[in-house]
């Protein structure tokens, strides 16, 4: 037996992934018309699971089903997200929220939900696009509120049931983000914004699917920020079978390109989010529905997956010319891939993303955070014009080398970035160019990966501070106590000392502490520029706090509460 399970092991790491998903959806069902799988079925399926992330979400708290998950998560050091289900009750539907509830209420009542194990719960799933967009219930009235005010008032009695007991994981309301743009009055209600996105059913192509729901995602991301709330991608994903006419392509290759390019996409643009889905299904007769799995239905991980090499993970860089920086107008902006040469942002004054890049050492390509796009640079020998076009690590036109204090591009062309302070947009902004590399005054562009600048951390007129392993708020400032540097990629906060800001448990009031770097998800953090809030990057409803006795604590993420607003000011110093 031995022999076996070491075998075993050893094939789930050759098939693994090379990301640790943020989340994974979970089905429970034994046929189309529900059913709840066996408790030995469900720990060999979490023990899969386990393989590719550190969360698994539900969609009902139906029984026995919740408890052998909870059970199966629990010995295993899985959390859980769960939901209760819910419909818009009416003639046609019944809603089931109240029986959920009551279950919900007796697992908090015999400690089978603590903030250790749950990670968030959703009120309801898709209930209001069936009410509201899909005609489930034969209503056609946008501006009926009876949806509405019904998930609200779920989410309303779900919250403060669970504060009243001391459960600080966040409610929300899962739905199309469609619901989120036409109804806006949820971005205050929730406390994470949670939408599902499948490109796969706007009829593009795996090579488009991670951008097109990059494109959606800027909208509501726009709003989600102004609300002070983090987003949650609660389902994505793509079929590897099947035909549909409002699709392109459901294929092995279509799910593996996908798959690459989603969790490359996350991972740049901080994405929180639930891959869709765990197993292809035994049952359902459609076989688009029944091909989603990450793994097989016999938990083989699919080829197509161990396929999706995302590969390293770039580094978030700025370009540095003299005291300004590089930039691109990001997508909701009126001159969306304009690029520029500007003064960095300082604290909520301009958009830090615009100055962002990521760059990838294996294929030399330079990502913009803000556009999502790669620098490219196309012409003849001898004329060449930069901008930003469609991510391709094969074309040479992308690939761009910084040495000697220049960016030059490697497409046979000696052209190298350059940017002359006379040159202007009408509305003064300082132009970008390609010149023949000469080393001069104008080329001198720099990279500087961002995880290594420092930053200051500040609530009003208190810095945050850290001592050994204690952090505090302190108005006597200092230097390397309170100097930290913020890496994008890893969502973590270090200290001058290399320690990590770090989230041991997760219910208001616990006290940061900085702990060894590990990349547990305890140490993730998430920025907010516009409400400077600064959010836990796993449990999504904290947020850093200053606190009376100088304690940097977290509390409930709240945007009118002055001891969650923090500048992260970065030092800019010229090249
Ligand atoms: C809903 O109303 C719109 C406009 O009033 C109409 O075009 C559409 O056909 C209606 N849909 C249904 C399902 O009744
Ligand atoms: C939900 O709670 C908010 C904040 O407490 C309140 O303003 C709102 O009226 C409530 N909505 C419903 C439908 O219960
Ligand atoms: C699938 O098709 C078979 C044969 O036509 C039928 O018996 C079964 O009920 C169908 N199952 C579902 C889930 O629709
Ligand atoms: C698991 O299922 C897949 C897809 O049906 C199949 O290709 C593979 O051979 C199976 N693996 C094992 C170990 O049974
Ligand atoms: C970048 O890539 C080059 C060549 O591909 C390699 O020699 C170098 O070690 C890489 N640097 C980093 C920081 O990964």
């Amino acid at each position: 037996m031995k022999c076996l399970s070491y075998l075993v092991a050893g094939l789930a790491t050759a098939a693994a992934l090379d990301r640790t998903l943020w989340g994974i959806n979970y089905d429970t069902r034994t046929s189309e018309w529900g059913g709840c799988k066996d408790p030995s079925v469900i720990a060999a399926d979490l023990t899969a699971l386990k393989t590719v992330t550190n969360i698994v979400r539900l969609y009902s708290m139906k029984q026995p089903c919740a408890d052998r998950v909870l059970k199966a998560a629990k010995n295993l050091g899985l959390k859980v997200w769960i939901g209760t289900w819910s419909e818009v009750a009416s003639p046609k539907v019944t809603d089931s929220f109240d029986a959920d509830f009551k279950i919900l209420q007796s697992l908090v009542k015999n400690g089978a939900i603590t903030n250790d194990n749950i990670a968030g719960i959703q009120v309801s799933s898709e209930a209001l696009f069936r009410y509201y967009i899909n005609g489930g219930a034969g209503v056609n009235d946008t501006t009926n509120p009876n949806g509405i005010n019904a998930m609200v008032a779920h989410l309303n009695q779900t919250r403060s049931y669970l504060r009243d007991n001391k459960l600080d994981f966040p409610v929300t309301i899962a739905d199309v983000m469609d619901i989120y743009n036409n109804y806006p009055q949820l971005y205050n209600a929730v406390d994470i914004v949670s939408v599902n996105q499948f490109s796969m059913w706007e009829n593009v192509e795996a090579a488009n699917g991670a951008f097109t729901m990059w494109e959606h995602w800027q909208k509501i991301q726009q709003q989600a920020r102004a609300a002070g709330k983090p987003i949650l991608m609660s389902e994505t994903g793509w079929s590897s079978d099947g035909t549909n006419p409002a699709i392109k392509e459901a294929s092995p290759e279509a799910e593996r390109i996908f798959t690459t390019d989603f969790l490359r996409v996350a991972e740049q643009m901080q994405m929180n989010y639930f891959y869709f889905a765990s197993f292809d299904l035994s049952f359902s007769n459609n076989t688009i529905e029944k091909n989603f799995g990450i793994f097989a239905v016999n938990r083989t991980m699919k080829p197509c997956i161990t396929q999706a090499n995302v590969g390293p993970a770039p580094t978030a860089v700025r370009l540095f010319l003299g005291d300004k920086v590089l930039k691109a107008d990001g997508y909701l902006s009126n001159t969306y891939t304009r690029l520029t040469m500007d003064k960095p942002s300082t604290g909520t004054s301009s958009v830090l993303d615009n100055e962002i890049w990521f760059y990838d050492n294996a294929t030399q390509t330079l990502r913009s955070k803000s556009a999502n796009q790669c620098l490219d640079s196309y012409g003849s020998k001898d004329w060449q014009n930069v901008h930003l076009w469609k991510c391709d690590y094969t074309n040479k036109n992308q690939k761009w080398k910084l040495a000697n204090n220049a960016v030059a591009v490697q497409n046979g062309a000696n052209f190298c970035m350059d940017s002359d302070p006379t040159m202007k947009y009408d509305d003064g902004m300082q132009k970008v160019q390609m010149w023949w590399c000469w080393n001069g005054p104008n080329q001198k562009i720099t990279m500087r990966p961002i995880n290594q600048e420092p930053v200051q951390i500040k609530n009003g007129k208190a810095w945050l501070t850290s001592s050994s392993n204690v952090i505090t708020t302190s108005t006597t400032q200092a230097t390397d106590s309170q100097t930290f540097f913020y890496d994008p990629i890893a969502q973590t906060i270090a200290t001058k000392a290399k320690t990590c800001l770090d989230l041991t448990t997760y219910a208001r009031g616990t006290k940061i502490t900085a702990r060894t770097c590990s990349g547990s998800p305890t140490q993730k953090w998430q920025y907010n520029d516009v409400t400077g809030q600064i959010n836990h990057g796993t449990s999504l409803a904290l947020c850093l706090s200053a606190s009376s006795t100088n304690d940097a604590v977290v509390q409930l993420c709240d945007k009118s509460d002055t001891n969650q607003k923090w500048s992260m000011d970065l030092s800019n110093p010229s090249s």
